[in-house]
């Protein structure tokens, strides 16, 4: 690891102190070989105090275990019918898998403990049918998931539920992960899952509004594999019901967890319940962090290169486009108001956040504000995004002519040769 890795994870702390997150494990990444590294980074989790809860599915475990005994299960994952016999394999492969999760967390030190804090009643007779043991959430004991946390235990949480007679339901393990979620109003819920994240139509959802998710869900849900079904589903539950974002990972994959939470573009899903990305004006205190962004450009002669003190002195020019608070583009509007004009400058998006339409956003952006400004003519000096200006922007190619005299001037002197385009905002 690159020491300044550290200085980005140090970024997310003081949002994440003290808050809950929730981690939905499917069972079969309890018997993935990653999952020790997934202990691992739960205790790395807990150590920057996060409040992690562990919630785990068993639909894997009740398979084999049903092949083993050579039964069939009426249900696998607490959805359909959960008769006797599979109420009986739930059973054992639920305790079996908490066993293990309570013994990945001691590995690491952790003091870990079952909690039996969903409180269920029965599914009922739906169209006719029985479901027998299968159960619903009907309450989450956030006493006692709040003690336990208050005193440095991590809880782990089987999909099964007690009604108030002691009997026992199979529950829905993702169903139970997004109760829990809302009710101790976690900041994050990620399903740990054995898919990359949610993959729509072939291609994966790298982050999509919640209303977006609602909106492929009633309109197209076969466009996401069967087994996924259910995880956006329950996304879009959480997400609506105030959990601010909800993450989709892939448990087998060594960076899986840490990678997510800690960059702000992520490697599986995000699907989130509001705006997590604006453009904002830049302060002061900005100014390094616009000199570091545009380093690269100006390492690739695309961008001229500005120090931190000639940045701060036009740092009100200057916007940033932020993701969940951190800055991954900036554009700056440079006016010249004795001829109307204004110049687009200094556009530049992180490499990992190209080709995602934030450029576009920022044009537009810029556009607008020239247009609220009452100026005539956008300009623009690019040397190797001058198609880019043209095509997504509409821009043309104009001459140095166009550019206002004490520009021009500053533009014969660079010696760079950039191309000039001009959009009239008439
Ligand atoms: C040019 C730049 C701002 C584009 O930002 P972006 O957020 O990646 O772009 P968008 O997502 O809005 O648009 C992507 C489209 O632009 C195209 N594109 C990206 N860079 C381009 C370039 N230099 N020239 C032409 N087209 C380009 C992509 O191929 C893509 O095309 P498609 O929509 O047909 O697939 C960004 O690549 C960048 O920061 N470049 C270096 C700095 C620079 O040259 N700035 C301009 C000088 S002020």
């Amino acid at each position: 690891m690159k020491l300044t890795d550290l200085r980005g994870i140090l970024q997310y702390i003081p949002q994440f102190r003290e808050k809950t997150f929730i981690l939905a494990i499917d069972g079969a990444i309890v018997t993935d070989d990653n999952f020790a590294t997934l202990m691992l980074d739960v205790a790395l989790l807990w150590s920057l105090n996060i409040r992690v809860v562990l919630v785990h599915g068993a639909s894997a475990q009740i398979q084999s275990l049903a092949n083993g005994r050579q039964v069939k299960a009426s249900d696998l994952d607490g959805s359909g019918v959960t008769d006797a016999a599979t109420l009986d394999l739930a059973l054992t492969a639920a305790n079996r898998l908490t066993h293990e999760i309570l013994e990945g967390l001691s590995a690491n030190d952790l003091r870990a403990a079952y909690a039996n804090v969903i409180l269920a009643h029965p599914v009922g007779i739906l169209q006719g049918v029985d479901h027998l043991f299968t159960g619903k959430v009907e309450r989450v004991d956030t006493d006692l998931l709040n003690s336990l946390l208050a005193q440095g235990v991590v809880p782990v949480i089987p999909p099964l539920g007690f009604d108030g007679d002691g009997k026992t339901y199979r529950v829905n393990s993702d169903g139970v992960a997004v109760a829990v979620a809302e009710q101790l109003k976690a900041i994050k819920l990620i399903f740990v899952t054995t898919q990359d994240g949610l993959i729509y139509r072939g291609s994966l959802i790298p982050q999509m509004l919640v209303a977006e998710l609602g909106k492929i869900l009633q309109q197209d849900s076969a466009g996401f594999a069967p087994e996924m079904i259910s995880k956006a589903q329950h996304a879009a539950a959480a997400c609506s019901a105030g959990v601010p974002r909800v993450h989709v990972i892939n448990g087998a994959l060594d960076e899986g967890l840490l990678g997510e939470v800690f960059s702000n573009h992520g490697i599986g899903t995000l699907i989130h319940a509001n705006e997590y990305e604006h453009i904002r004006p830049a302060k002061k205190k900005d100014a390094r962090a616009i000199q570091l962004l545009i380093k690269q450009g100006v390492e690739a002669d695309e961008l001229v290169k500005r120090t931190k003190a000639v940045i701060e002195k036009s740092v009100g020019d200057y916007f940033i486009f932020e993701i969940d608070k951190n800055p991954v583009a900036c554009v700056a509007l440079h006016v010249y108001p004795d001829e109307k004009k204004g110049e687009l400058a200094s556009l530049y998006v992180s490499s990992s956040h190209e080709n995602q339409g934030i450029g576009r956003k920022l044009v537009q952006f810029v556009e607008g504000r020239a247009r609220e400004m009452g100026l005539k003519e956008l300009l623009a000096l690019s040397t190797q995004a001058f198609t880019y200006f043209q095509f997504k922007g509409g821009f043309t190619e104009g001459t140095p002519d166009d550019l206002p005299p004490a520009r021009r001037e500053k533009y014969e002197q660079s010696g760079r040769r950039s191309k000039v385009l001009v959009k009239k905002l008439g």
